[in-house]
C-alpha cells in the first residue's frame, strides 16, 4: 500500500505539503483511489476501441448477432465492482472517523474568528492572532468558535476543514509531526475582507516549543474562567465543590454522562457547555427549573473558552479549593431553608 507520496508526485497533482500521518494517509486513499479509477477508465477506451475494430459491420445488411449474456458472469462482475467501491467506502468511512474524533490527551488551543482574523487563546494563558503555535510530534484540538459570521478554518497541509460558526463550539483536531510553517485559510466567505484572513500554523521543535512557553502561567486560564464566571454572575447558581444549588454544580461535572429533560442523556463536553451558556433551554438538565438567561453576546470567546477551562479543571471534582461560598441571599431566594456553610 502506498504510505505516501513522494514530492514529485504532490507538486505533480499540486497538493499541498503532508503536516503528519493524517494527510499522508487521506493522500494514500486519494492517490489510490485516483490510479484505480484512472486505469478502470483506460480499461474501458481500450476495450471500447478493441470492440469498434472487432466487430465494425464488414458488409451491407449484415445483421446483429444475438448475444445471451452469461448471468454468473454478469454476477461476478458486478459483485467485484460493488466490493471495490465497498472497500474504498471502508477506508475513508476509517479516516473520516479518525479526523472527526479528536484524541484523548490532546492539548486544547481555543479558537475565536472573527471579521478578519483569527484568535487562538491557549491553556496557560497565551494568546496569539494569525498565527497558531503547536509543538511538534502533538496532537492538537481546536475548540472554535465565530464571533460574528460563519469563517472556515481550513488547513490544507493537515488535509483538515471545519466551518466555524457563531454561537457553536466546534472541534477539529491537528496531526503535526513535522515542524514548519503551514498555511491557515479561512475558507467560507466571510465579507469584504474574506480573502485577507490569511493565518499560519507554526509547528515549533521542542525547544521553540519551550521558549514559546516560557513566562507563561498554566493557571492563568482557569484563573481567568473563574474570575469572568465571579463577574457574570454564574457562581450565584453553580458551585464549583458539587453541592447542589439553582443550576447543577460545575464539580466533576466535565466528561460525566448528564441526564436531561425527557429521559435523554449528553456528554458534558465543550460543545455541550458552551450550548448551554449560549443556548441554556436547548439541553435542560433532569430536576432543575429553566431559569437561566442566555449569555449569548455578554461572554466573549475567550471568557467563555476560560470557563470551560475551570469547568475542565474541575472534573476530578473541586479538591481542597476554597469552594466561593454560597451568598445566603441566593439561597433564600429559592424559598429553601437549608444552611450552606461555606
Ligand atoms: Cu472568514 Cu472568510
Amino acid at each position: 500500500m502506498i504510505r505516501a507520496l513522494p514530492g514529485w508526485a504532490l507538486r505533480t497533482l499540486d497538493l499541498p505539503t503532508e503536516a503528519g500521518k493524517t494527510a499522508r494517509d487521506m493522500d494514500a486513499l486519494h492517490a489510490t483511489l485516483i490510479s484505480v479509477t484512472f486505469a478502470g477508465t483506460l480499461v474501458v477506451a481500450l476495450m471500447t476501441f478493441y470492440y469498434i475494430v472487432r466487430y465494425r459491420r464488414k458488409r451491407e445488411f449484415e445483421t446483429t448477432r444475438s448475444l445471451v449474456a452469461s448471468g454468473k458472469r454478469e454476477f461476478i462482475q458486478a459483485g467485484l465492482l460493488l466490493s471495490m467501491f465497498l472497500a474504498f467506502w471502508a477506508w475513508g468511512y476509517a479516516q473520516y472517523l479518525h479526523i472527526e474524533t479528536p484524541p484523548d490527551h490532546a492539548m486544547v488551543v481555543y479558537v475565536s474568528a472573527k471579521q478578519w482574523m483569527w484568535k487562538f487563546s491557549y491553556d496557560d494563558g497565551q494568546t496569539s492572532n494569525d498565527t497558531l503555535y503547536v509543538p511538534e510530534h502533538q496532537k492538537v484540538r481546536l475548540v472554535m468558535t465565530s464571533r460574528d459570521v460563519i469563517h472556515s478554518f481550513f488547513a490544507p497541509s493537515f488535509r483538515v476543514k471545519q466551518d466555524v460558526i457563531p454561537g457553536r463550539w466546534v472541534n477539529i483536531w491537528l496531526d503535526a509531526a513535522e515542524p514548519g510553517v503551514y498555511p491557515l485559510y479561512c475558507a467560507e466567505f466571510c465579507g469584504a475582507g474574506h480573502s485577507t484572513m490569511l493565518g499560519q500554523i507554526h509547528v515549533l521543535t521542542a525547544e521553540e516549543w519551550a521558549k514559546w512557553r516560557r513566562g507563561a502561567n498554566p493557571e492563568e486560564m482557569i484563573a481567568r474562567g473563574r474570575e469572568a464566571a465571579m463577574k457574570n454572575g454564574c457562581l450565584a447558581c453553580h458551585t464549583l465543590d458539587g453541592q447542589r444549588h439553582i443550576g447543577p454544580s460545575w464539580s466533576r461535572l466535565y466528561g460525566s454522562t448528564v441526564k436531561l429533560q425527557g429521559g435523554a442523556t449528553v456528554v458534558a463536553d465543550e460543545a455541550y457547555l458552551t450550548e448551554s451558556m449560549m443556548d441554556p433551554l436547548a439541553k435542560l438538565v433532569d430536576g432543575y427549573n429553566p431559569v437561566m438567561p442566555s449569555y449569548r453576546g455578554h461572554l466573549s470567546a475567550e471568557d467563555v473558552g476560560a470557563i470551560v477551562e475551570l469547568i475542565r479543571s474541575l472534573k476530578d471534582g473541586g479538591g481542597q479549593e476554597p469552594t466561593i461560598a454560597l451568598p445566603k441571599l441566593v439561597v433564600e431566594k429559592t424559598g429553601q431553608t437549608t444552611e450552606t456553610k461555606p
